[in-house]
Order: structure tokens, then C-alpha cells, then sequence
């Protein structure tokens, strides 16, 4: 199984290189292709002929899609369509990567959604993202649309210029108390962890879409308290309300994913996110190798 790796360098995409090591893989960054450019992801695709096409690329800046709506389109939705084209006329299969962001515009819910529920998006990168994945479903006979959430993987995101727990252990160090959201609810998300479910998904045929998260829940302040616990930091986490922290992209106070749909079929859950986010701290030097 040929497999083209699309934006190899970002944060899930470093993990993939690794998850996917034994296969044959051909990882691109955007020196080798410009997913908004269908000549450039077209003549990519037909040099290499997958039989496989992920595309991780993305602008994942949540906040700066709201002043470049054009560019949040053009890449998250218009590059998600290029590829679904590439992967169409190669018949290729497509694994496309998503987010919990498609949700949140219900502001009632707060149970977990699945793969079944209603997308109602409420910023433009949720809208852009939810664009991306209905040019993949109607253009791309076989595909995998991964919705995913709060991703922390060892390389960061390179869109954001790294992850949230690496934010949150430097201002640690800076400052003896940390205001953080504690009304937004979602399941944090190991890169490492979804780079090897990914890899299991591919190895069947059960394409669709499929929310792909560690399990549990929390809201910033709680993932906040727990890094900072398990980093044996002192300084202290306060609540706030996400009112009091405004941001120019509105977010869901509530997007945990239900992985309904592995389930249906009989595939494991992910682990609790706490011992994903153990073995991060582990993987990054941040705390020593804990035993079991
Ligand atoms: N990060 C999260 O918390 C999160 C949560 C839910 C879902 N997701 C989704 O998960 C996926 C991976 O996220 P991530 O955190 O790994 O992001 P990331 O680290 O920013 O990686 C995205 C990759 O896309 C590349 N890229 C951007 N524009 C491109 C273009 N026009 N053509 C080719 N490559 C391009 C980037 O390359 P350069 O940076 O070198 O340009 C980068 O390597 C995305 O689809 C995102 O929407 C992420």
C-alpha cells in the first residue's frame, strides 16, 4: 500500500511519519505541494500513484480565520477539494482530517456528539473545515473524514507554532497563577494516538467519517490544572468564564466527540487523555519516565 502523507511536518503529521514507518509512505510538506494549487496537488498525486492520500494540511490558526476568511477557505476548503479530486481521478483513497470546531452552533448540547449529529459550526474555521469535508464526501468515492479535537503531539502544530501544554508550562515558569477558560468542554487528543488509529483505519474498509479522540473530557482549566500537576509546577490555575478571555473567533463551550462510529464496529477506545498526556510529558522532557 502506497501511501502520500500531505503537510508530513505538522504536528499529526510528524506522528504519522512515525506511526506509519513500516509502510510505504511518501511524506510532502509544503515545499513539494500547495494544496490550493490543483496543478501542483494533481501532478504530485500522479507521480507518485497512491493508493492512499492523507492530507493533514490546514490552516489551523482559529483565530486568524476570522480576518482572512478568504485564505481559511481557500486552504480548508478549496485544498481539501483539490485533493478529493486527485484522489477521485487515481482512485485513490482519501483520509482527510477534521475538527470538533464543525460543531458547538447547537449551544444547548451538552452531550457528545457523533458522527450522526448535525454539523452547526460557529466560527470561520468551523465553516471552512465543515466545507472541506462536504467536498471530500461528494467528489471521493472511498474516504475517511477524521474529526479530531485539542491535538498536543511531540513536534507542535506548526500553524500555531506549537501546543497549548507547551504554552501553558512556559507561562508556568513566568508567573505564579494562570487564568484559563473553564467553561469550554472538549477531549483532548494525543497526536501519537491518532497517528496510530489512523493507520488502523486504512487497514479497512469502513470508510465515512469518525470522530477520533482520547477518551474523557475537560475544559481548559482543567487540562491546565492536570499539566501543571503531573509537571510538579506550583503555580496555581484559576477559573475563568470564556466571556472574560475574549478571542475574535467565537468556540464551542461544549464539542466532545463520541467515537460512535469505531465503536459500532467493534474497535477500541482511545485511552483516557490523562495518560496520553502523561507519556507526552514523558516524550517531551518534561517529566521522568513514570512507573506502572
Ligand atoms: N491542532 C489542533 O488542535 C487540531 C484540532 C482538531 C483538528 N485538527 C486538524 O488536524 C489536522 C492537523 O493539524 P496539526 O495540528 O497537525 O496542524 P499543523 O501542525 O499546523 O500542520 C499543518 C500542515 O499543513 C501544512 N500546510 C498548510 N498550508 C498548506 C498548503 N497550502 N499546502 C500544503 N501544505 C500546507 C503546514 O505546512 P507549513 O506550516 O510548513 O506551511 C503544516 O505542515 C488539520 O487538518 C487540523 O484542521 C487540528
Amino acid at each position: 500500500m502506497k501511501i502520500i502523507l500531505i503537510g508530513s511536518n505538522g504536528q499529526l503529521g510528524s506522528d504519522l511519519c512515525i506511526a506509519l514507518k513500516d509502510r510505504e509512505l511518501v511524506p510532502l510538506t509544503d515545499k513539494d505541494i500547495d494544496i490550493t494549487d490543483i496543478d501542483s496537488v494533481l501532478a504530485a498525486c500522479k507521480r507518485h500513484k497512491p493508493d492512499v492520500i492523507i492530507n493533514t494540511a490546514a490552516y489551523v490558526l482559529v483565530d486568524d480565520c476570522e480576518d482572512n476568511v478568504d485564505m481559511a477557505f481557500h486552504v480548508n476548503a478549496l485544498g481539501a477539494r483539490n485533493v478529493a479530486v486527485a484522489a477521485q481521478q487515481l482512485g485513490s483513497v482519501m483520509v482527510h482530517l477534521s475538527t470538533d470546531y464543525v460543531f458547538g452552533g447547537d449551544e444547548d448540547r451538552h452531550t457528545p456528539y457523533t458522527e450522526f449529529d448535525n454539523p452547526v459550526p460557529l466560527s470561520t474555521y468551523g465553516k471552512s473545515k465543515l466545507a472541506g469535508e462536504r467536498f471530500v464526501e461528494h467528489l471521493c468515492p472511498r474516504y475517511f473524514i477524521v474529526r479530531t479535537s485539542a491535538l498536543f503531539g511531540r513536534a507542535g502544530s506548526c500553524g500555531k507554532g506549537g501546543n497549548f501544554i507547551e504554552t501553558i508550562i512556559r507561562l508556568a515558569k513566568q508567573k505564579d497563577k494562570l487564568n484559563v477558560v473553564c467553561d469550554q468542554v472538549f477531549s483532548p487528543t494525543y497526536a501519537k494516538d491518532l497517528a496510530h488509529k489512523i493507520g488502523e483505519l486504512i487497514d479497512t474498509r469502513y470508510y465515512g467519517i469518525f470522530h477520533v479522540t482520547n477518551s474523557g473530557t475537560c475544559s481548559w482549566f482543567e487540562f491546565s490544572r492536570e499539566i501543571l500537576k503531573l509537571a510538579g509546577s506550583k503555580t496555581s490555575v484559576i477559573p475563568i468564564k470564556a466571556s472574560e478571555y475574549p478571542q475574535r473567533a467565537r468556540r464551542p463551550s461544549y464539542s466532545v466527540l463520541n467515537n460512535y462510529h469505531l465503536r459500532l464496529l467493534g474497535m477500541d477506545d482511545m485511552r483516557d487523555w490523562k495518560k496520553a498526556l502523561k507519556d507526552y510529558l514523558v516524550e517531551k522532557g518534561h517529566i521522568a519516565r513514570l512507573k506502572t
